[in-house]
């Protein structure tokens, strides 16, 4: 589970904890169960066909797999499809669930030959399970210790040769040797509308929800990028249709609902619009830190970086810079203000300073 969007607590596609999926039946049934189904990341999925079938052709396991990217794009998603096109079992555990070493030895001591082992939030880990993690990806083996102090010593135990696939939002935040050792990284981008388009009317097929082509298009266009939000909009929608027109997603109903809900003309919600609009109207269009800038919106840090900024720096709304964040062109001009002389959105002051990554 990565940070959950605050206006939507029940965000019901996470991964709950360790082992466990959620109980939405409706939702599960939304997420693509092969490479087939899908949808769009032509790229990674062109890659991770060829790590998939050299494997199964020369017989042996997959070499781990790391899936790289912000929140709601797939990852997870991917991770089981990678499992079922393997025809293996998929284990699933998260970073945060691995607190101890001894946690981790277990879960893989467990593993059948050929099993799929999942770790989301993988940067999460703890230090002891990461560092018994590299001799588990690189030899298939732990050293378990027993005992303590002087006395202590350490048994290797064998494990079966598995596939790991790590799901980050925060790739950077990974150590160079846990990084190294992933044979294939999967960089998972944002969605064009053309790709959630696709997902969206598949979905609706899926929840019997009359959507017509251009409601389609318009829930497609404000999804942020991100499949789990163009799914979470659908369903939106679909209650708006039913409670107050006849069912059916057109333009028009597709238009009202957003509005309802705070999503707008390009996508952003509210909390996009506050980290905007604070920094604009409040530091001048930066450059102001991460955390000032949290605070001010009642927001984790984390919350803002993983799940605001990505799609914000997209746009083309917001810059990361050594200084801090700053507000472009674009920002000031979708709130319709004009920045002030001076300010790192209004001259050609703009992008003197590189960015950070
Ligand atoms: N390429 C796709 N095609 C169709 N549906 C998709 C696709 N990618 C994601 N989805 C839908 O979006 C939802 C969210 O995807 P998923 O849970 O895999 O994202 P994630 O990257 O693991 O997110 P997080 O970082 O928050 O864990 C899924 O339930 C699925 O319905
Ligand atoms: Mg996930």
């Amino acid at each position: 589970m990565t940070v959950p969007r605050p206006d939507d607590p029940a965000d019901d596609d996470h991964l709950v904890f360790a082992g466990e999926l959620p109980g939405d039946e409706v939702d599960g049934s939304l997420r693509p169960k092969s490479l087939g189904e899908f949808v769009g990341q032509a790229r990674v999925r062109e890659q991770l066909e060829l790590v998939l079938t050299g494997a199964k052709m020369r017989g042996a396991v997959p070499d781990h797999v790391l899936l790289a990217g912000p929140p709601g794009l797939g990852k997870t998603s991917l991770a089981m499809i990678i499992a079922a096109e393997l025809g293996s079992s998929l284990r699933l555990t998260s970073g945060p669930a691995l607190e101890r070493a001894g946690d981790l030895a277990a879960m893989l001591s467990n593993l059948v030959e050929g099993d799929v082992l999942f770790i989301d939030e993988i940067h999460r880990m703890a230090r002891p399970a990461e560092e018994m993690l590299y001799l588990a990806m690189e030899d298939f083996r732990v050293d378990v210790i027993v005992g303590k102090g002087p006395g202590a010593t350490s048994i290797p135990l064998e494990i079966a040769p598995f596939t790991l696939v790590g799901a980050t939002t925060r790739s950077g935040q990974l150590t160079s040797p846990l990084r190294d050792r992933f044979g294939f990284t999967a960089h998972m981008e944002f969605y064009e509308p053309a790709d959630l388009r696709q997902i969206i009317s598949r979905s609706a097929g899926i929840l019997g929800v009359d959507l017509r082509p251009d409601g389609a298009i318009e829930i497609a266009r404000r999804s942020r990028g991100t499949p789990r939000i163009a799914n979470r909009l659908l369903r939106r929608v679909r209650d708006f249709a039913q409670v107050r027109a006849d069912g059916a997603i057109t333009l028009e109903t597709a238009r009202e609902a957003l509005a309802v809900y705070d999503v707008d003309e390009l996508g952003l919600d509210r909390l996009d619009r506050a980290v905007l609009s604070v920094l604009c109207r409040s530091f001048g269009g930066g450059p102001v830190g991460l955390t000032t800038l949290a605070v001010a919106v009642g927001e984790e840090p984390s919350t803002v970086e993983e799940v605001c900024e990505p799609f914000l720096v997209r746009v083309g709304m917001l810059a990361r810079t050594r200084n801090g964040r700053v507000a472009t062109a674009a920002a000031w001009d979708h709130l319709g203000m004009t920045p002030p002389d001076g300010a790192p959105g209004g001259q050609s002051l703009l992008f003197t300073t590189p960015p950070e990554e």
